[in-house]
Formats: C-alpha cells, sequence, structure tokens
C-alpha cells in the first residue's frame, strides 16, 4: 500500500462514515477496504428497529466488495469517533477472505490511532482452511 492509497483509504472511510444509519446508537463507522488491485469499496453500519439485524460497516463493506467481484483485500480502514476496534464477528468475515489484511483504526479528524494485523486481532482464528 503506497502513502497515497493510505490517504485515500482514510478519506474514503470518513466520507462514507457520514452516510452511517445510526438512529438507535448514534455511532457512526466508515470502514474502507483496499482490493489487491488497488480498488476502494466502502460501507457504513446499518442499524435496525430490531437492533440484531443491524450490520456493521466492515461487514458492509466486505458484501459489497464480494457482490462486485472483489475478495482479496490488502487492508482496511475503519474509522469512528474514538478509533473504535472491529468487533468479534467483522474480524470473524474478514478472516474469510483476507487473514493478512492490515487493519487501520482512525478517530473522526482521520488519525491513525492504531494498525494491526487481522493476525493479532484475531489469534488463531478459524477460517476455510480449518475445515476437513
Ligand atoms: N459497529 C460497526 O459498524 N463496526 C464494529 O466493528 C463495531 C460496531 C457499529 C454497530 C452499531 O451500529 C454501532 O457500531 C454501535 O455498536
Amino acid at each position: 500500500m503506497t502513502a497515497e492509497q493510505r490517504q485515500s483509504l482514510i478519506d474514503a472511510a470518513l466520507a462514507v462514515r457520514q452516510r452511517a444509519y445510526v438512529p438507535y446508537s448514534g455511532y457512526q463507522v466508515g470502514a474502507a477496504l483496499l482490493t489487491d488491485d488497488g480498488h476502494i469499496i466502502t460501507g457504513c453500519n446499518v442499524e435496525n428497529a430490531a437492533y440484531g439485524p443491524t450490520i456493521c460497516a466492515e461487514r458492509t463493506a466486505v458484501v459489497k466488495a464480494v457482490s462486485d467481484g472483489f475478495k482479496s483485500f490488502q487492508a482496511i480502514v475503519v474509522a469512528t469517533e474514538n478509533a473504535g476496534s472491529p468487533c468479534g464477528v467483522c474480524r470473524q468475515v474478514l478472516n474469510e477472505f483476507a487473514p493478512q489484511i492490515t487493519i487501520i483504526m482512525v478517530d473522526a479528524e482521520g488519525a491513525i490511532q492504531a494498525e494491526m494485523s487481522l493476525e493479532e486481532l484475531l489469534p488463531r482464528g478459524f477460517g476455510p482452511g480449518s475445515l476437513p
């Protein structure tokens, strides 16, 4: 990932965060995925009155990407007001496609507060290779 790609990814995550549908929590999340071939695919969280059907921003981005034919990812930026960490379900979904992905957490100003591999966030994760 070039410095330019990194900045584009941060800008995209901040922009899509504004589209978050969060009438219940008020916690806006924006995610931007960088595919192996350099495309950027974004997602926001979409909440639901029944709470359980709520979809996180990271999973919105992954599902959009796969639907558009992209299944290899090198990085994801997650933007929240406090540079929050991806939830366990999103870690698991990322692990399905990109166990080596780099995860960058930024605050509402786009400042990087944490950057780490999925392997650090999901050690010994269960993935496609775990099934006999
Ligand atoms: N949320 C995300 O979008 N991603 C995460 O990894 C953690 C949580 C959303 C779900 C819900 O809309 C709001 O943040 C509060 O939990």
